[in-house]
């Protein structure tokens, strides 16, 4: 039997570059590898955008619509959306019975993130609960392995605890999760800041071609290269991040030679990049648009995984609740 694998992803609208390879490509590669669930977190979104909670739905559908884009297979794996599996949020309330507050108050996502976006009240329970809620979404799966990048590891580390600390409590229900990390190659966007969609920097994963072209021409380069006669240090250069992930190395190795011997300008390296990012690109463009063209189809895909994935959850949670000794309704 192949391991379970469970990982989720907020509904932030269409994804970019950082989002692509940050994440999704793994995603595709691990859908024959294992037997993969992938969750949109409408939830987790909710507990940031509250306030403006109207344009979650529609961020949903742009997420499942570049995740198929991206060649996640509904045949191979299932994608659904956390808020179509009320499991989670029962699960999640069972798991806060066991779960001291200080565990949660010491995840250090919890203070940075409260000092990040200012712009927000974020001294609600939700979010304090955000990373309570992602435990919730892995165990219910019983997923031993959790694809994500880096700065989720404390998050891990905390779905482990409660992991223990519930079966210790009611009986060995779940197994300890782990995290299958991957290097996340860094990528800056077009102003040199890292990639954020509230900094207006990125690079969509479907970019119209002709607004890629648009994004990276101007794009920032390393400030040493102010004259096409001046040398410059590809590692300084958010271009040349880009040709890290789209260029071949032999390519790559002449494009920082020349970059630091000036052998060229800054332009003929972004046409080179252009290159290759556009017979990657453009088709994943393309297949989002026809996907977009019938919108139900995209709906029936997560209904399916929602049914799907319902199956695996209550099944655990009827577990759950024996374990924990509830009356059987
Ligand atoms: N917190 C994750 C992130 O910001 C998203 C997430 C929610 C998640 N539930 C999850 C990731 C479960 C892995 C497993 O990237
Ligand atoms: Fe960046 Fe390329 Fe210009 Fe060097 S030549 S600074 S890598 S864009």
């Amino acid at each position: 039997m192949k391991q379970r694998v469970l990982s989720g992803m907020q509904p932030t609208g269409q994804l970019h570059l950082g989002n692509y390879f940050g994440a999704l490509k793994k995603w595709v590669e691990i859908q024959d590898s294992y037997e993969c669930f992938y969750c949109i977190v409408d939830w987790h979104a909710l507990t940031t955008a509250y306030q403006d909670s109207s344009a979650v739905a529609d961020a949903c559908m742009a997420v499942a619509a570049d995740w198929l884009a991206a060649g996640l297979d509904p045949e191979k794996c299932v994608m659904f959306v956390q808020s179509h599996v009320p499991e989670h949020a029962e699960l999640h309330l069972l798991l806060s019975m066991v779960t001291p507050v200080a565990w949660l108050e010491r995840v250090p996502t919890y203070k940075e993130k409260q000092q990040e976006l200012t712009g927000k009240d974020l001294s609600t329970y939700g979010f304090l609960g955000y990373p309570l809620l992602q435990t919730a979404d892995i165990i219910l799966y019983k997923a031993g392995l959790v694809p994500v990048g880096e700065d989720q590891v404390p998050h891990l580390e905390l779905a482990r605890e409660i992991t223990r600390r519930f079966n210790s409590n009611f009986g060995e229900v779940f197994p300890e999760p782990q995290a299958l990390l991957s290097p996340v190659p860094k990528l800056r966007g077009t102003d040199g800041r890292k990639m954020s969609k509230s900094y207006n920097n990125s690079i969509l994963m479907a970019e119209e071609p002709a607004d890629l072209d648009r994004k990276i021409k101007p794009m920032m380069t390393d400030p040493r290269r102010k004259r096409r006669t001046d040398p410059g240090e590809p590692d300084d250069c958010p271009v040349f991040d880009l040709h890290r992930v789209f260029t071949e190395a032999a390519k790559q190795e002449e494009v920082a030679h020349l970059c630091r011997t000036a052998g060229f300008g800054c332009l003929d390296c972004k046409g080179i990049l252009l290159e290759r990012m556009h017979p990657i690109m453009d088709p994943m463009k393309q297949r989002r648009d026809e996907l977009l063209k019938q919108p139900e189809r995209i709906r029936e895909i997560l209904r399916d995984g929602a049914a799907r994935a319902r199956k695996v959850a209550e099944e655990t949670m009827e577990q759950v609740r024996a374990a924990i000794g509830l009356l059987r309704a």
